[in-house]
C-alpha cells in the first residue's frame, strides 16, 4: 500500500514493513472504528424509538429472526479469518526473514545502545546498516529489560538479560531515523536514544572503511555479561561501571589503593578483596558506611566461585575485555 505519508501523525518510513505495519494498523481501526459506530448507531436509534411515551408496539414475545442472527454471526466470523489472512503475513514475516547479509549483536544497558558490526567495529547509540539489504540484530541485555524501537521501520523487540532476542529488517530509504528505547528502565530511560543511520550499499562501505574501530565508550570495561558468578549471586545489582552510587566501582579496583571507613589505607590486593567478598562488613570502605546491602558471601560460594570472581576482577583491572573469563 502507498501513500500514507498524508496522514501527519504516522512517522517517516524507513522501510517496506513500515507501509505494511501502517496498513495493517489502518484497516483494523477502520473496521473496529465502523463496527463501534454501528453498534453506537443502532443504541441511538433504539433509544430514540423506544423513548418514554412513543407509539411503537412493544409486545411482550420477542421474535428472534434466524436469517438475521445467523448473518450477523457469518459476518464476524469472515472478517475475523479475512483480518487473520491479510495480517498475518507482515506479522510471520518479521520472524521469518531472509537470510541477512548483515548480521550485528546489539546490547541494551543502562542507558545506552551498542552494537557490534561482524568485523568487530563497534557502534554507541548508532546503528548504520546499508539500504535494501536484510538485516538481523542479534540483542541482550546487561542489565534490565530494554526495548529496541525503531519507529520508521514500526518495529519494537524486547531487550532481556540473560537471554538472546532477534529483530530483523529490511531499510530501504537511506537517511537518519529515531532509534528508542520503548521499555521504562531506570532514570534515563528517556535518554537511552540514538539513531538508524540508513547508506546506501557504497556509503556503507565507505562508512564501514572509515569508522574508527572504536568509539569512545565503546570500551569501558564491562562486568555484567556473561553467566559467571558475579551476574549470578547478583553483585551486577548495585556494583555497577556507570555508577557508584550504590557500591563502589569495581573495574580498576585491583591493585589501587582503598581508604577505609576507618582512615586505614589499603592496597587491594587478591587477600583484601577476598575479605572484602567473604566478610564485607569488616573492612568497610570510605563513603559506603552502611554495609547492609551487601550480604556475606561466605556461606554463599564456594572455593571456585571465590576464585572465579578474583581472577574477574584481576582482569577488570585494565578495562575490558578481561584476558580470563570466570566460570
Ligand atoms: Cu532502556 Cu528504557
Amino acid at each position: 500500500m502507498r501513500g500514507l505519508r498524508w496522514l501527519p501523525f504516522l512517522p517517516q518510513e524507513a522501510g517496506p514493513v513500515a507501509r505494511d505495519v501502517d496498513a495493517a494498523f489502518l484497516a483494523l481501526l477502520a473496521l473496529t472504528g465502523g463496527i463501534a459506530l454501528a453498534v453506537l448507531g443502532a443504541v441511538g436509534w433504539f433509544a430514540w424509538r423506544y423513548r418514554a411515551g412513543s407509539a411503537v408496539a412493544r409486545p411482550a414475545e420477542l421474535r428472534h429472526p434466524r436469517r438475521i442472527e445467523l448473518g450477523c454471526l457469518a459476518l464476524l466470523i469472515l472478517t475475523s479469518f479475512a483480518t487473520f489472512a491479510a495480517t498475518s503475513p507482515v506479522y510471520t514475516g518479521l520472524f521469518h526473514p531472509p537470510p541477512p547479509t548483515l548480521k550485528l549483536e546489539g546490547l541494551g544497558k543502562q542507558w545506552m545502545w551498542k552494537f557490534r558490526h561482524p568485523d568487530g567495529r563497534r557502534e554507541v547509540n548508532e546503528l548504520h546498516v546499508p539500504a535494501g539489504e536484510p538485516v538481523t540484530v542479534v540483542l541482550s541485555s546487561q542489565d534490565v529489560i530494554h526495548s529496541l524501537y525503531l519507529p520508521a521501520l514500526r518495529l519494537k523487540q524486547d531487550v532481556l538479560p540473560g537471554r538472546r532476542t532477534r529483530l530483523s529488517f529490511v531499510a530501504t530509504r537511506p537517511g537518519r531515523y529515531p532509534l528508542l528505547c520503548a521499555e521504562y528502565c531506570g532514570t534515563e530511560h528517556a535518554l537511552m536514544q540514538g539513531e538508524l543511520v540508513v547508506l546506501e550499499p557504497e556509503a556503507f562501505a565507505r562508512w564501514q572503511a572509515a569508522a574508527p574501530e572504536e568509539p569512545p565508550g565503546a570500551r569501558e570495561p564491562d562486568l555484567y555479561s556473561g553467566d559467571g558468578p558475579f551476574v549470578r549471586h547478583g553483585c551486577a545489582t548495585c556494583h555497577r561501571t556507570n555508577s557508584d552510587r550504590l557500591a563502589p566501582r569495581l573495574d580498576g579496583l585491583w591493585g589501587r589503593e582503598v581508604r577505609l571507613a576507618d582512615g586505614r589505607r589499603l592496597r587491594a590486593d587478591e587477600a583484601y578483596l577476598k575479605r572484602a567478598i567473604l566478610e564485607p562488613a569488616a573492612e568497610l570502605v570510605a563513603g559506603y558506611e552502611d554495609a547492609s546491602p551487601m550480604p556475606r558471601y561466605a556461606a554463599r560460594l564456594d572455593a571456585g566461585e571465590v576464585a572465579a570472581l578474583l581472577r574477574f576482577l584481576r582482569a577488570a583491572r585494565d578495562g575490558w575485555p578481561p584476558t580470563e573469563e570466570p566460570r
